[in-house]
């Protein structure tokens, strides 16, 4: 029998206090304020829950130091430095890197100006671009027309350093136009604009937004939305985004900084490509991180955790029984997904396997990096693999726990918008409820092994 939950309905505001196992269903108005909206990302979560976190745990404080060690594109970097805090963010997947760079990072405002008239009266001006990104099949995704406008453009933003100078400033609002012009790209693709892989509907026809008119309107938005950022954000505040993965020594690259809050959404097993998710964008930026064709793509995907490109190789030796976890409830489910799923249960099985090791990887790591008393706050969904129901939550507080962790409490709430968060039912499994682990680092780790 399947009981649906009671939720406890919530306007805007989460409260301080939230009774543990309740499921609130919060409504929301304002998720793309400030830098908030500059570009899509898969699994992006609501700037409510880093706004909440932040509230609760450092109340009354400024000049904290946030921690967002899967910072995607930057949610909870920016509601810190909104909130007075520094904020440092890790993330393996060089383009979300650069977003949530670009979302925390303030502007020398009349300097973008006078570039973004050059760029503007440019475009206008000028016909053919020359900037060739590597992809072979280019017109299969963008249209002759599209293709021209976004050659001519990215060709312009090229230039900028060498007319306007390679300082710092510069170098910044060069990211910010990388920016703004990725933000374009899948609208004006022929690939769906929603859909959680990068591809072209022969069933679903798309008309391709025109390229120069959404351009200047996003240029418009990033102008008044950064100016608006620069304006109120505190200078002193230091950040920093590190593209690096989050389950390797993460100490040095906090450089000395004290964190006082971690604050992540995690990715989920087996669940969204990202690579995949932003390919039209990588035949754009992607030489930029070395990305831009789609092997160099394929490349970089075993790096995410929870992705299922795996060479059989990989995991021909691994059976449940053989290379135990060491929860027992997890163990049991490997040995059910390895022995019911005929076709795929081997590699499923230690897909599962895997991610559940990489988190753990990630744990240990973070005991290293936190002093006694810091509050984790971890953002994740359950899964289902081979129809098997995996109880990720419960499971990462158990790995939390023999890593030096402890709950303090777990509650859930709703995902609705499917724009935010992409609809995983029928393909990762069950993804209706998000749950909110508040952790806390609990013992040195020196005691720990
Ligand atoms: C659920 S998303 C985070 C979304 C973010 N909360 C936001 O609002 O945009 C999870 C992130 O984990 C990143 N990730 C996957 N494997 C990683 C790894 N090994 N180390 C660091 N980040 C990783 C993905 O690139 C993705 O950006």
């Amino acid at each position: 029998m399947k009981v649906k939950p009671e939720f406890v309905y919530v306007k805007e505001t989460i409260p301080i206090e939230v009774e543990e196992g309740s499921i609130l269903n919060i409504s929301t108005k304002e998720v793309t304020s400030f830098t908030h909206g500059f570009h899509k990302y898969p699994a992006k979560f609501i700037p409510h829950l880093p706004k909440w976190a932040i509230s609760k745990y450092l109340n009354g404080f400024e000049n904290k130091t946030i921690l967002e060690p899967f910072c995607g594109s930057g949610t909870t970097l920016v509601e810190g430095i909104l909130a007075g805090h520094n904020v440092i963010g890790f993330d393996v997947d060089p383009l979300s890197v650069l977003i949530s760079k670009v979302k925390i990072t303030r502007i020398d405002v009349p300097t973008l100006d006078i570039i973004c008239d050059w760029l503007i009266k440019n475009i206008k001006r000028k016909r053919n671009g020359n900037f060739k990104p590597a992809c072979e099949n280019l017109k299969h995704w963008f249209t002759e027309d599209a293709i021209r406008k976004l050659s001519l453009i990215r060709g312009l933003i090229d230039q900028i350093q060498v007319r306007f100078g390679s300082e710092k400033e510069i170098k910044d609002i060069v990211d910010l136009l990388i920016i703004c012009f990725s933000s374009i790209i899948r609208r004006v693709s022929n690939a769906d604009n929603e859909s959680q892989k990068t591809y072209v509907s022969h069933t679903k026809l798309k008309m391709p937004e025109e390229v120069n008119n959404l351009f200047f309107q996003q240029l418009v938005l990033f102008f008044d939305r950064i100016r608006l950022f620069t304006d109120i954000v505190n200078p002193n505040l230091h950040s920093k985004v590190v593209c690096t993965s989050s389950n390797v020594f993460l100490l040095d690259k906090l450089e000395g900084h004290n964190i006082d809050l971690v604050i992540t959404s995690p990715p989920y097993i087996k669940s969204i490509d990202y690579i995949y998710n932003q390919m039209a964008e990588l035949f754009w930026v992607g030489d930029l991180f070395d990305m831009q064709t789609q092997d160099k793509q394929n490349g970089k995907k075993r790096e995410y955790i929870g992705n299922k490109h795996l060479s059989k190789v990989e995991f021909k030796h691994y059976t449940p029984i053989n290379t135990p976890f060491g929860i027992e409830s997890l163990d049991k489910k490997l040995q059910i997904v390895f022995n019911s799923d005929k076709k795929n249960g081997h590699k499923h099985s230690y897909i599962t396997y895997k991610y559940f090791l990489e988190m753990e990887k990630h744990f240990k790591e973070m005991s290293k990096c936190l002093t006694v008393g810091t509050p984790y706050i971890v953002i994740i969904g359950d899964s289902k693999v081979s129809g098997t129901y995996f109880d990720t939550a419960n499971i990462v507080i158990e790995i939390a726990r023999r890593n030096g962790f402890k709950l303090i409490n777990k509650w859930g709430y709703k995902i609705k918008n499917r724009y935010m968060r992409f609809d995983r039912k029928g393909r990762g499994g069950i993804i209706e409820i998000d749950w909110v682990l508040e952790l806390e680092k609990q013992i040195e780790m020196s005691l720990i092994d």
